[in-house]
């Protein structure tokens, strides 16, 4: 024993097989369902893309009339959420707050569940999705010290969002549909990403038999590193810190320092070594988003100029580091009023999409078996404990 293939960071480990999302690294691809990113942020919308990534189809109008409705139906939480809450303390981290809350579901739902039964996985895939942004709203207000708000069923999934956020008792809140499209297409891009950090611990998880909302947890603890989903608040923490164009330059010169332990954030990726297609959509739309809104941002020139300076920085280049996904999205989350500690919260939002899909395919698939990796050992031999 002991003889095992030693893949430290799974670069060359397919853990499972999947029909759900395609990347091609090297080419910049990224499929959902066979369809091209770029076709769904132009054609679709973001539940229209949760339902196809649940159910590898495009749904029908009828189809997704259902499941519209169901979404809108399981967003309201129980009022005990509101008492579980009021126990964080007042500048908790939404991610904290949301690793938390998310795993509470268990304790509302699954008594009664039985997950060898195809629709209680269902339902419980669909009151993730339809719960995730009321509870990140809850803990946003409750961060800043608002009352809780209730999900308005006559909007639909990312204004009911932006409206449970933001709304102010007896004031009309009026929603900017610049906005609610804007982040309809960051969840879109997001919603996906075959076997990332996240995904794969829900897998791992969800291997062991546990509960939906338990493996839906876990994926929020794993997204909040600053190496995975936490970059997009890393990366305008950093923007700031540069400041101005003129600061580009050193900021550049100490990524590549090893020493300084410094990273760009919202640069490099494991899977694309060529660009990330997202951050193609991405940077387009942050122009037309800031332009659209009237919105002017100093730190949208401090980005343009440290991509320009690391894209022909001969260290980025040899390495293949470009933008991902994260690069941009802040500065958009920024001119929607979305403080920088929620933008992880954001990501697992769209992203509660991908992980019931994988979630759902994995307890469909009768290879499923518990994840259970070996190691190489590097430890003592074997001694004789000391008598003392
Ligand atoms: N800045 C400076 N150097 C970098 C960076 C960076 N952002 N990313 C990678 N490198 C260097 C790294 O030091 C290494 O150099 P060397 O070969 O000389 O040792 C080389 O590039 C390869 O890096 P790696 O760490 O072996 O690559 P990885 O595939 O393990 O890590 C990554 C991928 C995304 C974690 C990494 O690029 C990184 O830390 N980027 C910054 C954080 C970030 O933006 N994360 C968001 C990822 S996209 C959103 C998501 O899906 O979560």
């Amino acid at each position: 024993t002991g003889h095992f293939t030693y893949d430290n960071g799974f670069t060359a480990t397919a853990s499972c097989r999947s029909a759900i999302t395609y990347i091609d690294g090297d080419a910049g691809v990224l499929l959902y369902r066979g369809y091209p990113i770029e076709q769904l942020a132009e054609k679709s919308s973001f539940l229209e893309v949760a339902y196809l990534l649940m159910n590898g189809e495009v749904p029908s109008k009828d189809e997704f009339a259902k499941f519209e409705s169901e979404v809108t139906h399981h967003s309201m939480l129980n009022e005990r959420f509101k008492q579980f809450v009021e126990g964080f303390h007042h500048d908790a981290h939404p991610m904290a707050m949301m690793m938390g809350m998310l795993g509470s579901m268990a304790s509302f739902y699954h008594n009664n569940l039985d997950y060898e039964d195809p629709e209680q996985r269902r339902l419980a895939a669909i009151r993730l999705i339809a719960k995730v942004p009321t509870i990140a709203a809850l803990c946003y207000r409750h961060r800043i010290g608002w009352p809780s708000a209730y999900p308005r069923n006559n909007l639909e999934y990312v204004n009911r969002f932006l409206h449970n956020m933001f709304e102010v008792p007896s004031e009309p809140l009026d929603l900017n549909p610049v906005a609610a499209k804007a982040l309809d297409l960051l969840f879109i891009l997001h919603a996906d990403h075959e076997q990332n950090a996240s995904t794969s611990t829900v897998r791992l998880v969800g291997s062991t038999g546990a509960n939906p909302y338990a493996c839906v947890a876990s994926g929020v603890a794993a997204l909040w590193g600053p190496a995975h989903g936490g970059a997009n608040e890393a990366v305008l923490k950093m923007l700031e810190e540069i400041g101005t164009a003129s600061n580009v330059q050193s900021a550049v010169d100490k990524a590549k320092d090893k020493e300084s332990g410094f990273r760009l954030m919202g640069f490099g990726h494991r899977v694309y070594k060529n660009f990330d297609p997202r951050a193609k959509i991405i940077r387009e739309m942050t122009y037309k988003v800031l332009n659209d809104l009237g919105v002017q941002d100093p730190l949208l020139d401090v980005a343009m100029k440290l991509e320009e300076a690391a894209l022909k920085d001969d260290y980025f280049v040899q390495r293949k580091l470009y933008p991902n996904v994260d690069f941009y999205s802040g500065i958009i989350y920024k001119a929607l009023n979305i403080p920088a500690e929620m933008f992880t919260v954001m990501f697992a939002i769209a992203r509660t999409a991908g992980w019931v899909s994988h979630w759902l395919e994995q307890q469909n698939d009768p290879e499923n078996k518990i994840g259970r990796p070996r190691q190489v050992y590097t430890g003592a031999a074997t001694r004789d404990f000391p008598n003392r």
